[in-house]
């Protein structure tokens, strides 16, 4: 039976990024009908709207989708289309799991971390004011609701994955109301889950040991901007954006998408590393129940690392069209 899913190319590397995987997991054999939607500066030529309701309802029909990056105009223009996104279809938990791959260079080996960011609210909840000129004011909301249901994913996904750590992330020795209110909670959920262990780090603390002795944490669990700000920081200890995957997650459906943005420098001279939409792609995979193409590509991936074929991010020669055919003739080979 063939899986639909809605496909978004973004713009930048995106088409060739999105490009590269839809090959790599054609030569899996996998059954797609991928239904492309567009997104972005290109989608307000033909629809007038950078997201328009024709791609929220596409997901929503599908409950999968997998996106390319899309620029996003630097304090003028629309607002993010990533933000209205996870928005419009509250897709509340940001996952990225942030795992060595060989041959990239990188400071530590044998990392493997699950990040799971709350993706709806926080300081990203865009309420801003000017009180007086000179004087602005940004207001972090953080709610029981949303608290409970990002630590409960945290303890879901250690439970399932067979991970024993849950730690979680905070400030709430200063924002004692709001940080205080989202520890409260992963330690109320944590309590349902006691095979479980769980700890806690206040952020700035996080930060360094991440840096100095990442392997001691398992799964961590944040509000939105340390979660934002930490994956990046945790992508860095393995090699960088072009190498992590992500996928956000809700009740109305899961959009699978690379770390990094739509790199313009780069962009339409096959050069983009397609890795990390590649390892999301693994993600979307697992996640629609082909768990042997999943592993597959997978294995792949690792492969051709580890026989030097990189693109020029890592430190290779490889153009972005001579990595995917090594990777599709790698899945061929078994
Ligand atoms: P970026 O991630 O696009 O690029 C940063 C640097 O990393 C550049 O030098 C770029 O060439 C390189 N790079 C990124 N991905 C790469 C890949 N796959 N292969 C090889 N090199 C890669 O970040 P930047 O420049 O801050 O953002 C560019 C645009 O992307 C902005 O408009 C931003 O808003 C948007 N963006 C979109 C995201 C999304 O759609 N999820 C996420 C992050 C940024």
């Amino acid at each position: 039976m063939a899986h639909t899913i809605t496909l978004l190319h973004g713009d930048g590397i995106g088409p060739e990024v999105t490009g590269a995987v839809v090959a790599i997991i054609e030569s899996t054999g996998v059954k797609i009908d991928w239904d492309s939607q567009l997104m972005g500066a290109e989608a307000i030529a033909v629809h007038g709207d950078p997201l328009p309701d024709e791609v929220l309802d596409s997901i929503i029909r599908n409950k999968v989708a997998l996106k390319g990056p899309v620029t996003t105009p630097v304090g003028k223009g629309f607002q993010s289309v990533n933000v209205r996104l996870r928005k419009a279809l509250d897709l509340y938990a940001n996952l990225r799991p942030v795992r060595s791959l060989p041959n990239v260079p990188s400071r530590y080996e044998n990392i493997d971390l699950i990040i799971v960011r709350e993706n709806t609210e926080g300081l990203y909840s865009g309420i801003e004011h000017e009180i007086i000129p000179g004087v602005v004011e940004s207001i972090k909301i953080i709610t029981e609701k949303a608290s409970m249901r990002i630590a409960r994913f945290a303890f879901e996904y250690a439970q399932a994955h067979n991970r024993g750590l849950v730690t979680a992330v905070h400030k709430a020795n200063i924002m004692k109301l709001s940080d205080g209110l989202f520890l409260r909670c992963c330690q109320d959920v944590a309590k349902e889950y006691p095979a479980i262990k769980t700890n806690d780090r206040i952020i700035d603390n996080l930060c360094m040991q991440l840096v100095t002795n990442p392997n001691q944490f398992q799964v961590l669990v944040l509000e939105n901007l340390y979660g934002d700000i930490v994956s990046d920081l945790a992508a860095g200890l393995v090699g960088g954006l072009g190498v992590v995957a992500g996928a956000n997650h809700g009740e109305k459906g899961s959009v699978f998408e690379a770390v990094h943005g739509s790199a313009p420098d780069i962009a339409g001279q096959n050069k983009a590393n397609p890795t990390a939409l590649l390892q999301s792609a693994v993600l979307m995979l697992h996640h629609i129940g082909e768990g042997d193409a999943a592993t597959r590509v997978y294995n792949a991936l690792v492969n051709v690392l580890e026989r030097g074929i990189r693109t020029r991010d890592l430190g290779g020669e490889a153009s972005t069209s001579a990595f995917t055919n090594a990777i599709c003739e790698a899945i061929q080979r078994g």
